[in-house]
């Protein structure tokens, strides 16, 4: 395969960017993600893939309801909070408004437009992202908006290098 190729085919898809967030035993995570997309209309299933690096792919293994926030182009700041800094080490809700679903996942109140998300299965293809596949609980939107992008997020690092999972196969 032609990496070049590849990696091409993804800059010009250029996706939209999300906060996945989740709450597990008290405790809250979430991190920037550009891997997620709906996956069935009727009924509405979402699913999104997680870093096996990430403190968020952790904390989604045991959590059973997870949110989507789609990002604005005014979103930078959150993008950066949520994408550069590991959840294990700083607060990155701190200082935020938060509400919460009736499930307990963290809801970023500046980010209306969003999904509540109920996990069903897991799939761990052998890649360094597993697939959490979900159905849609609700949907809320403060109306139409322009989505920042991967392409506005490029100058940010990740706070893991997907390289940084525990096991390797
Ligand atoms: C532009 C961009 C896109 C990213 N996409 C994903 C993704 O699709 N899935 C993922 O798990 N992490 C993704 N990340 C990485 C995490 O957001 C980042 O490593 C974060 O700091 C992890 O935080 P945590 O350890 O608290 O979960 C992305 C980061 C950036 C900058």
């Amino acid at each position: 395969m032609s990496d070049d190729a590849f990696d091409t085919l993804m800059t010009s898809v250029d996706p939209p960017l999300v906060v996945v967030t989740t709450e597990v035993d008290g405790e809250r995570a979430g991190c920037l993600v550009g891997f997620h997309s709906q996956s069935s209309i009727d009924s509405g299933h979402y699913s999104v893939w997680l870093s096996k690096a990430n403190h968020t792919y952790r904390a989604a293994l045991r959590a059973t309801h997870l949110a989507v926030h789609f990002l604005t182009d005014r979103d930078l700041a959150l993008a950066e909070r949520f994408g550069t800094q590991c959840g294990a080490e700083t607060d990155k809700f701190a200082g935020l408004a938060i509400d919460s679903d009736e499930h307990g996942s963290p809801l970023l109140r500046e980010c209306p437009n969003r999904l509540v998300l109920e996990r069903t299965a897991v799939l761990d293809d052998g890649g360094d992202h597993v697939c959490l596949t979900t159905r849609v609980l609700s949907a809320h939107t403060g109306g139409t908006f322009t989505p920042l992008r991967v392409s506005d997020a490029s100058h940010l690092d990740p706070g893991h290098p997907a390289e940084a999972r525990a096991i390797h196969p």
